[in-house]
């Protein structure tokens, strides 16, 4: 069993003790009740203290048991916690470190609870799409305070042990320890003072009210609806906690059970825990154990202060790693580094970053126009244009002073990575790391493995991406990448939807709709429709019977590449972003349609949603099965990370599988027949077939 019993004198002391977080796993449950069995048994036991041991007294459920039958067997937490409420010896919880979801439940579950400073407090279910199930919507409002309670159910938030002891009037915590360190010689001496207590005060039997009462719940729920209004969870929360002011303890303990159970069925809560599970699983790369020694990375190098290489640079000076930044000219350098202090000026203006930050991160800035200055890096990224040649010579010198060991990456978006490594002696250490831009904000980072790539430099990479906050996920080397690849598809459907009769706005709208923080021609004109119109050029060149729409091509033809024209596929008043319907681009499409011979139809937003969509997920199961995403769930998180697709939809593979992939495959077949689209790209991927045909899912 992961929990402890041992007797002290007149305390007995349960201590949880499943690392990491003492999750509550099955054999922890059983450990809480067997010590509690015993103590109860022996008449020396005058007290109970229960506590956590190592790095928190308690995380919450055990993630290693979701969706296994150990999670569904008794003694479920709910019974745990109510066995601690037929107590009839004092129980008192000695809380450290984390407590959290189903761990600050049982604490609420004891008679007494004591905290030390600095322990990390949190309800973050909500997080997952569901509410707390074990009593924490009913006990919570009644320990701390209906507001307070509500809004950490509601936001999940974590907040310091510290701040909720100086709620007014709370009965959380009975008593904060002086230290971590005093913490349970403090709990035990607490616990001979109450010893003797009688009647034994439990949360349950607190009253719960709040001064507004109907009014202020009103007020919750208008405020939770506007800010949640594609999660159900969070309104729950509300209703649960209202229901812990008005109804009696045991019946707000049936609906709060109800709600979670009804949540944990929404496909919204499905797709954030696959959100939950799938970001952790990204970190873990099939064939490199997770023990693999990693270098240190001390000091990082960049090369080229353009768009892409100041925000590179700030995420290390963000983490507290120096950084020295090369480029060919002192101006290049000059307009770089202000474009940084820019941005950390207006976080400061914000409120966001504080002024002595700001100058601590600025101080670990160098810049340099010699290589020879990069000699101490541990690592070196370059981000210089986009050419081959360019990045030959770079790579080239860097090979000649980067010091034995050093990892070299690129942050190319479409070039080969295996032939940026030929250019040097030490393939093994150069990777790709490819950020989005804005790369001081984007989550994501796709890590290149190339052919030659270490295992270390690989497992290196992806610890700096968590230590730079980063979304790292693992790419094989293909055009494109995983992100890339798989939205050209989705452009190229975007193409045909106006060559057959949707307008830019139509469109968009669908697929916004639908969830996209925002539509392909929104996005093309904020990135620069150039980009496309440079990598189709090439396309036509390397895979001419690829089939494109050629309106985007008029388009650029007409120099309208976006914002930064002034004009795309929208028009925009100086200064503006507001994207307006543009006549010009009416008749463009209009005339284009004509050459091709086509008459416009009626397409529906179902449909446009569909072949956007699909498309994603038919490249998605071509780049699995190549094996250049090691799982479905690093596809679901490039997109959810850096594409803006709809979290509570869980990326476009597990979608995929919550319409069913057997659904999937008929819409593609259906739309094969078009004489307009793709009828080659829209035959399955033969692994999409595979698991439709068998009923399953990706995985
Ligand atoms: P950029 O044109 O804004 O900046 C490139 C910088 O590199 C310029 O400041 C230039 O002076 C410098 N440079 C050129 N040759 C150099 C050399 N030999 N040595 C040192 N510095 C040199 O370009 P951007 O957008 O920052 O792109 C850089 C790289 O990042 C490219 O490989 C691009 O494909 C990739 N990328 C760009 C993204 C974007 O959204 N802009 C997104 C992801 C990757």
């Amino acid at each position: 069993m992961t929990a402890e019993y041992k007797v002290d004198g007149a305390i007995a002391v349960i201590t949880l003790n499943n690392p990491p977080v003492n999750g509550l796993g099955l054999s922890t449950r059983r450990g809480i009740v067997d010590g509690l069995n015993k103590a109860l048994a022996d008449a020396a036991v005058k007290a109970i203290v229960i506590t956590g041991a190592g790095k928190a007294f308690s995380g919450g459920a055990d993630i290693t048991e979701f969706g296994k039958e150990d999670a569904y067997r008794e003694p479920h937490l709910i019974s745990v916690i109510q066995q601690l409420d037929l107590s009839t010896k004092p129980l008192i919880a000695a809380i450290h470190s984390v407590c959290m979801g189903g761990g600050l439940e049982l604490a609420l579950g004891c008679h007494y609870r004591i905290a030390a400073p600095g322990t990390a407090v949190a309800l973050p279910e909500v997080k997952l799409g569901l509410l707390p199930g074990a009593g924490g919507t009913q006990r919570l409002p009644r320990a701390l305070g209906v507001e307070p309670a509500l809004n950490m159910i509601v936001s999940g938030e974590t907040v310091m042990s510290e701040m909720l002891a100086m709620q007014p009037g709370q009965k959380l915590f009975n008593k904060m320890a002086a230290s971590p360190e005093t913490l349970m010689a403090e709990a035990k001496a607490f616990a001979l003072e109450v010893a003797e207590v009688r009647p034994l005060p439990r949360v349950r039997d607190l009253p719960c009210k709040h001064p507004k009462g109907e009014a202020y719940f009103e007020f919750a729920a208008t405020m939770v609806q506007g800010m949640s209004k594609n999660f159900p969870a969070p309104m729950r929360c509300v209703e649960a906690v209202k229901n812990a002011t008005t109804k009696k303890f045991d019946d707000g303990m049936a609906l709060e059970r109800e709600a979670f159970m009804q949540l944990m069925m929404t496909p919204e809560s499905r797709a954030l825990r696959h959100l939950f599970t799938a970001e952790r699983a990204a970190s873990k790369i099939a064939d490199v154990p997770s023990d693999t020694p990693v270098r240190d990375i001390k000091a990082v190098g960049v090369i080229g202060a353009g768009t892409m290489g100041g925000g590179i640079a700030m995420n290390f000076l963000n983490a507290g790693i120096p950084v020295t930044i090369l480029e060919t000219k002192a101006e290049a350098l000059e307009r770089g580094v202000a474009t940084i202090k820019k941005n950390y000026e207006a976080q400061v203006k914000k409120g966001k970053l504080k002024e002595d930050k700001y100058a601590q991160r600025m101080a670990l800035l160098s810049t340099t126009l010699a290589y020879e200055d990069l000699k101490n890096c541990d690592l070196i990224i370059e981000a210089v244009f986009e050419e081959l040649g360019v990045k030959e010579t770079v790579f080239k010198q860097l090979d000649a002073v980067a010091k034995a060991g050093a990892i070299l990456a690129s942050n190319t978006s479409t070039l080969d990575v295996d032939k940026i490594a030929a250019f040097t002696k030490r393939p093994q250490d150069v990777v790709g790391m490819h950020f989005f831009s804005p790369a001081n904000v984007m989550k994501l980072l796709e890590v290149v493995r190339g052919k030659a790539t270490a295992k270390d430099v690989l497992a290196t990479v992806m610890k700096v991406g968590k230590k730079i906050k980063k979304t790292a996920v693992v790419s094989g080397v293909c055009d494109g990448f995983i992100g890339n690849r798989m939205i050209e598809q989705y452009s190229r459907q975007a193409g045909f939807l106006l060559d057959e009769g949707a307008s830019p706005q139509q469109v968009d709208k669908a697929i916004e709709k639908f969830g996209f923080a925002m539509g392909p021609f929104r996005m093309g004109d904020l990135a620069g429709n150039d980009i496309g119109w440079a990598i189709r050029k090439r396309r036509y060149q390397e895979t001419p019977d690829m089939k494109y729409s050629a309106s985007a091509d008029r388009l650029c033809e007409l120099g309208r590449f976006g914002q930064k024209t002034g004009a795309g596929w929208y028009d925009y008043l100086p200064g503006k972003r507001d994207a307006l319907v543009s006549d010009v681009v009416t008749q463009m499409i209009d005339e284009h349609r004509k050459s091709l011979g086509i008459t416009p139809r009626k397409i529906s937003d179902e449909e446009i949603v569909q072949r956007l969509v699909y498309a994603l997920v038919n490249e998605g199961a071509h780049i699995l099965e190549e094996g250049i995403a090691g799982k479905s769930g690093d596809i679901d998180m490039v997109y959810l990370t850096g594409y803006g697709f709809p979290l509570w939809r869980g990326g476009p593979m597990h979608y995929a599988g919550e319409v069913g992939l057997f659904n999937v495959v008929q819409a593609m077949g259906r739309f094969a027949q078009n004489p307009n689209d793709d009828a080659k790209f829209w035959q399955p991927a033969p692994l999409l077939a595979r698991l439709a045909a068998e009923g399953k899912q990706f995985s």
